[in-house]
Protein backbone atom coordinates (compact mmCIF):
# COMPACT_ATOMS: atom_id res chain seq x y z
CA UNK A 1 0.00 0.00 0.00
CA UNK A 2 1.26 3.44 -0.89
CA UNK A 3 1.14 6.21 2.22
CA UNK A 4 0.94 9.29 1.95
CA UNK A 5 4.23 11.17 3.28
CA UNK A 6 4.08 12.96 6.35
CA UNK A 7 2.93 16.22 5.86
CA UNK A 8 4.66 17.53 9.15
CA UNK A 9 7.80 17.84 6.66
CA UNK A 10 6.41 20.20 4.38
CA UNK A 11 5.78 23.68 5.01
CA UNK A 12 2.43 24.04 4.01
CA UNK A 13 1.34 27.31 5.33
CA UNK A 14 -1.73 28.05 6.53
CA UNK A 15 -5.55 30.03 5.39
CA UNK A 16 -7.61 32.24 7.69
CA UNK A 17 -10.59 31.10 5.70
CA UNK A 18 -12.02 27.49 6.22
CA UNK A 19 -13.29 26.00 2.83
CA UNK A 20 -14.03 22.80 1.30
CA UNK A 21 -15.63 21.48 -1.43
CA UNK A 22 -12.97 23.11 -3.91
CA UNK A 23 -12.22 21.71 -7.35
CA UNK A 24 -9.35 22.27 -9.30
CA UNK A 25 -9.40 21.89 -12.69
CA UNK A 26 -5.87 21.78 -13.71
CA UNK A 27 -3.26 19.82 -12.27
CA UNK A 28 -0.72 17.66 -13.39
CA UNK A 29 -0.70 14.75 -11.06
CA UNK A 30 -0.65 11.39 -13.53
CA UNK A 31 2.77 10.22 -12.47
CA UNK A 32 5.15 9.90 -15.45
CA UNK A 33 3.24 11.19 -18.00
CA UNK A 34 4.53 15.12 -17.77
CA UNK A 35 6.78 17.32 -15.60
CA UNK A 36 4.29 17.00 -12.93
CA UNK A 37 4.37 14.32 -10.37
CA UNK A 38 6.82 11.69 -10.93
CA UNK A 39 6.01 8.70 -8.85
CA UNK A 40 2.63 7.12 -7.44
CA UNK A 41 3.86 8.59 -3.91
CA UNK A 42 4.29 11.75 -5.66
CA UNK A 43 0.84 11.86 -6.94
CA UNK A 44 -0.72 10.69 -3.38
CA UNK A 45 1.31 13.41 -1.65
CA UNK A 46 -0.16 16.17 -4.00
CA UNK A 47 -3.93 14.69 -3.59
CA UNK A 48 -3.47 14.33 0.34
CA UNK A 49 -1.99 18.54 0.36
CA UNK A 50 -5.25 19.02 -1.88
CA UNK A 51 -7.72 17.47 0.62
CA UNK A 52 -6.23 19.11 3.60
CA UNK A 53 -6.34 22.31 2.29
CA UNK A 54 -10.22 21.85 0.80
CA UNK A 55 -10.62 20.57 -2.59
CA UNK A 56 -12.87 17.21 -3.24
CA UNK A 57 -12.34 17.08 -7.00
CA UNK A 58 -9.19 17.05 -9.46
CA UNK A 59 -8.72 17.11 -12.93
CA UNK A 60 -5.49 15.86 -13.55
CA UNK A 61 -4.16 17.61 -16.79
CA UNK A 62 -1.36 15.96 -18.51
CA UNK A 63 0.74 18.26 -20.99
CA UNK A 64 -0.42 17.34 -24.41
CA UNK A 65 0.90 18.98 -27.76
CA UNK A 66 -1.37 17.54 -30.56
CA UNK A 67 1.38 18.51 -33.29
CA UNK A 68 3.34 15.75 -31.79
CA UNK A 69 0.50 12.91 -31.21
CA UNK A 70 1.44 10.15 -33.36
CA UNK A 71 -1.38 8.42 -31.48
CA UNK A 72 -3.36 10.71 -29.48
CA UNK A 73 -6.18 7.70 -28.85
CA UNK A 74 -3.78 5.62 -27.23
CA UNK A 75 -2.18 8.53 -25.25
CA UNK A 76 -6.03 9.56 -24.36
CA UNK A 77 -6.27 5.67 -23.10
CA UNK A 78 -3.34 5.63 -20.90
CA UNK A 79 -4.83 9.13 -18.94
CA UNK A 80 -8.16 7.33 -18.46
CA UNK A 81 -6.26 3.87 -17.12
CA UNK A 82 -3.81 6.12 -15.22
CA UNK A 83 -6.56 8.24 -13.46
CA UNK A 84 -8.33 4.82 -12.41
CA UNK A 85 -5.64 3.65 -10.96
CA UNK A 86 -4.49 6.54 -9.30
CA UNK A 87 -8.04 6.62 -7.48
CA UNK A 88 -7.50 2.85 -6.25
CA UNK A 89 -4.48 4.22 -4.77
CA UNK A 90 -6.49 7.38 -3.11
CA UNK A 91 -9.31 5.43 -2.21
CA UNK A 92 -6.55 2.71 -0.41
CA UNK A 93 -4.90 5.73 1.01
CA UNK A 94 -8.25 6.55 2.83
CA UNK A 95 -8.40 9.79 1.22
CA UNK A 96 -11.86 11.04 -0.46
CA UNK A 97 -10.83 13.24 -3.56
CA UNK A 98 -12.38 12.42 -6.82
CA UNK A 99 -9.88 12.36 -9.91
CA UNK A 100 -10.67 13.27 -13.07
CA UNK A 101 -9.29 12.19 -16.43
CA UNK A 102 -8.30 15.81 -18.59
CA UNK A 103 -5.52 17.08 -20.38
CA UNK A 104 -3.95 20.34 -21.11
CA UNK A 105 -3.86 21.02 -24.78
CA UNK A 106 -1.43 23.23 -26.62
CA UNK A 107 -3.09 25.75 -28.76
CA UNK A 108 -2.53 24.42 -32.50
CA UNK A 109 -4.68 24.05 -35.86
CA UNK A 110 -7.78 22.52 -35.75
CA UNK A 111 -8.14 21.57 -32.41
CA UNK A 112 -12.03 20.90 -33.29
CA UNK A 113 -10.65 18.32 -35.18
CA UNK A 114 -8.86 16.61 -32.80
CA UNK A 115 -11.44 16.40 -29.99
CA UNK A 116 -13.89 15.04 -32.88
CA UNK A 117 -11.79 11.93 -33.42
CA UNK A 118 -10.79 11.54 -29.88
CA UNK A 119 -7.51 12.33 -30.57
CA UNK A 120 -7.77 14.98 -26.92
CA UNK A 121 -10.66 15.04 -24.40
CA UNK A 122 -12.38 17.85 -22.73
CA UNK A 123 -12.41 18.33 -19.05
CA UNK A 124 -13.33 15.51 -16.62
CA UNK A 125 -13.83 13.96 -20.63
CA UNK A 126 -17.65 15.56 -19.62
CA UNK A 127 -18.39 17.70 -21.88
CA UNK A 128 -17.65 20.88 -23.63
CA UNK A 129 -15.35 22.58 -21.99
CA UNK A 130 -11.06 22.05 -22.98
CA UNK A 131 -8.65 23.27 -21.17
CA UNK A 132 -5.86 24.77 -23.91
CA UNK A 133 -2.82 26.66 -23.20
CA UNK A 134 -0.95 29.31 -24.74
CA UNK A 135 2.45 29.62 -25.32
CA UNK A 136 4.34 31.93 -23.09
CA UNK A 137 5.99 34.12 -24.89
CA UNK A 138 3.08 35.43 -27.69
CA UNK A 139 -0.22 34.44 -28.73
CA UNK A 140 -0.25 33.07 -31.95
CA UNK A 141 -1.91 34.76 -35.32
CA UNK A 142 -4.31 31.31 -35.91
CA UNK A 143 -4.92 31.51 -31.74
CA UNK A 144 -8.65 34.03 -32.36
CA UNK A 145 -10.02 31.78 -35.49
CA UNK A 146 -9.06 28.47 -33.00
CA UNK A 147 -11.09 29.63 -30.33
CA UNK A 148 -13.95 30.73 -32.69
CA UNK A 149 -13.95 27.49 -34.21
CA UNK A 150 -13.77 25.63 -31.43
CA UNK A 151 -17.14 27.61 -29.63
CA UNK A 152 -18.47 27.36 -33.47
CA UNK A 153 -18.90 23.53 -32.91
CA UNK A 154 -19.76 23.45 -29.56
CA UNK A 155 -16.82 23.54 -27.42
CA UNK A 156 -15.82 26.11 -24.54
CA UNK A 157 -12.17 26.95 -24.33
CA UNK A 158 -10.70 27.27 -20.96
CA UNK A 159 -7.23 29.51 -21.04
CA UNK A 160 -4.33 28.43 -19.13
CA UNK A 161 -3.26 30.86 -16.77
CA UNK A 162 -3.24 33.39 -19.23
CA UNK A 163 -1.47 36.42 -16.77
CA UNK A 164 1.93 34.38 -17.59
CA UNK A 165 1.49 35.02 -21.14
CA UNK A 166 3.59 38.34 -22.00
CA UNK A 167 1.04 39.51 -24.52
CA UNK A 168 -1.43 39.52 -21.77
CA UNK A 169 0.97 40.97 -18.97
CA UNK A 170 1.96 44.25 -21.78
CA UNK A 171 -1.91 44.32 -22.44
CA UNK A 172 -4.82 42.01 -20.78
CA UNK A 173 -7.61 43.56 -23.12
CA UNK A 174 -6.27 41.47 -25.55
CA UNK A 175 -8.01 38.43 -24.05
CA UNK A 176 -11.38 40.20 -25.11
CA UNK A 177 -11.74 38.91 -28.00
CA UNK A 178 -11.52 35.57 -27.23
CA UNK A 179 -13.66 35.87 -24.29
CA UNK A 180 -16.30 37.22 -26.25
CA UNK A 181 -15.60 34.50 -28.99
CA UNK A 182 -16.89 32.19 -25.63
CA UNK A 183 -14.05 31.20 -23.67
CA UNK A 184 -13.19 31.59 -20.83
CA UNK A 185 -9.80 32.03 -18.88
CA UNK A 186 -8.34 30.86 -15.27
CA UNK A 187 -5.36 31.87 -13.06
CA UNK A 188 -2.90 30.09 -11.45
CA UNK A 189 -3.05 29.88 -7.93
CA UNK A 190 0.47 30.49 -7.32
CA UNK A 191 0.08 34.04 -9.61
CA UNK A 192 -1.95 35.80 -7.21
CA UNK A 193 0.19 34.52 -4.45
CA UNK A 194 3.08 35.80 -5.80
CA UNK A 195 5.03 33.03 -6.30
CA UNK A 196 4.88 33.33 -10.42
CA UNK A 197 6.22 36.99 -9.83
CA UNK A 198 4.86 40.28 -9.89
CA UNK A 199 4.10 41.12 -12.97
CA UNK A 200 1.91 38.10 -13.03
CA UNK A 201 0.41 38.19 -9.45
CA UNK A 202 -0.89 42.01 -10.65
CA UNK A 203 -1.98 40.46 -14.21
CA UNK A 204 -4.30 37.54 -12.38
CA UNK A 205 -5.31 40.53 -10.02
CA UNK A 206 -6.73 42.31 -13.23
CA UNK A 207 -7.72 39.71 -14.87
CA UNK A 208 -10.06 38.79 -12.04
CA UNK A 209 -11.21 42.06 -10.80
CA UNK A 210 -12.29 43.14 -14.38
CA UNK A 211 -13.91 39.46 -15.48
CA UNK A 212 -11.52 38.97 -17.98
CA UNK A 213 -10.53 35.76 -16.04
CA UNK A 214 -13.13 33.07 -14.36
CA UNK A 215 -11.61 30.45 -12.80
CA UNK A 216 -8.40 29.60 -9.69
CA UNK A 217 -6.65 26.35 -10.59
CA UNK A 218 -3.31 25.78 -9.09
CA UNK A 219 -1.47 24.16 -11.97
CA UNK A 220 -0.04 21.75 -9.20
CA UNK A 221 3.23 20.08 -10.26
CA UNK A 222 4.47 18.63 -7.40
CA UNK A 223 3.83 18.47 -3.68
CA UNK A 224 7.19 20.71 -2.32
CA UNK A 225 7.03 23.04 -5.33
CA UNK A 226 4.19 23.65 -7.57
CA UNK A 227 1.32 22.75 -4.62
CA UNK A 228 -2.42 21.66 -5.26
CA UNK A 229 -3.46 24.03 -3.32
CA UNK A 230 -6.60 26.85 -3.98
CA UNK A 231 -7.13 27.57 -0.18
CA UNK A 232 -4.51 30.51 -0.30
CA UNK A 233 -5.42 32.03 -4.16
CA UNK A 234 -8.84 31.92 -2.77
CA UNK A 235 -8.40 33.93 0.23
CA UNK A 236 -6.28 36.60 -2.13
CA UNK A 237 -9.38 36.51 -4.41
CA UNK A 238 -12.07 37.42 -1.51
CA UNK A 239 -10.11 40.11 -0.42
CA UNK A 240 -10.50 41.70 -4.74
CA UNK A 241 -13.62 40.54 -5.20
CA UNK A 242 -15.63 39.47 -2.23
CA UNK A 243 -16.01 35.88 -0.53
CA UNK A 244 -19.08 34.88 -2.27
CA UNK A 245 -17.22 35.87 -6.03
CA UNK A 246 -14.53 34.40 -5.01
CA UNK A 247 -16.03 30.99 -3.67
CA UNK A 248 -17.51 30.82 -7.27
CA UNK A 249 -13.71 30.64 -8.98
CA UNK A 250 -12.42 27.53 -6.95
CA UNK A 251 -15.76 25.75 -6.29
CA UNK A 252 -19.03 26.80 -8.26
CA UNK A 253 -17.96 27.17 -11.72
CA UNK A 254 -15.35 24.47 -11.74
CA UNK A 255 -17.48 21.95 -10.34
CA UNK A 256 -20.04 22.89 -13.03
CA UNK A 257 -16.93 22.94 -15.72
CA UNK A 258 -16.08 19.55 -14.31
CA UNK A 259 -19.62 18.21 -14.45
CA UNK A 260 -20.33 19.85 -18.34
CA UNK A 261 -22.91 22.17 -17.12
CA UNK A 262 -23.84 25.77 -18.06
CA UNK A 263 -21.62 28.97 -16.52
CA UNK A 264 -22.41 32.12 -15.85
CA UNK A 265 -19.31 34.68 -15.76
CA UNK A 266 -19.42 38.26 -15.95
CA UNK A 267 -19.13 40.66 -19.10
CA UNK A 268 -15.46 41.12 -19.94
CA UNK A 269 -14.87 44.89 -18.49
CA UNK A 270 -11.78 46.34 -20.14
CA UNK A 271 -8.87 47.15 -18.23
CA UNK A 272 -7.75 51.15 -17.73
CA UNK A 273 -4.45 51.23 -16.81
CA UNK A 274 -3.65 54.57 -14.42
CA UNK A 275 -2.47 57.05 -16.15
CA UNK A 276 1.24 58.16 -14.06
CA UNK A 277 0.02 61.91 -13.29
CA UNK A 278 2.93 63.38 -14.54
CA UNK A 279 1.76 62.03 -18.19
FE1 LIG B 1 -0.33 23.21 -16.52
Amino acid sequence: MILPPDEKSVNLGDSHLSIEGLVDIHVHILPGLDDGAKTRDDAIAMTAIAAKHGTSRIVATPHVDPLRLRHGSRQVKTIKEEVDSLKESIASCGLSVQVMPGMEIAIAPDLVGYLDRGEVIPVADAGKYVLVEFPFQMIPSYAEEEIFNMAANGYIPIIAHPERNASVIHNPNVLIPFLKAGALAHVNADSLTGREGQRPRKTAEILLSHGLAHIIASDGHSSTSRRPRLDLAFEIAAGLMGEDEALKTVRDTPLAIALGEDVSVPEPEEYKARRKWWL
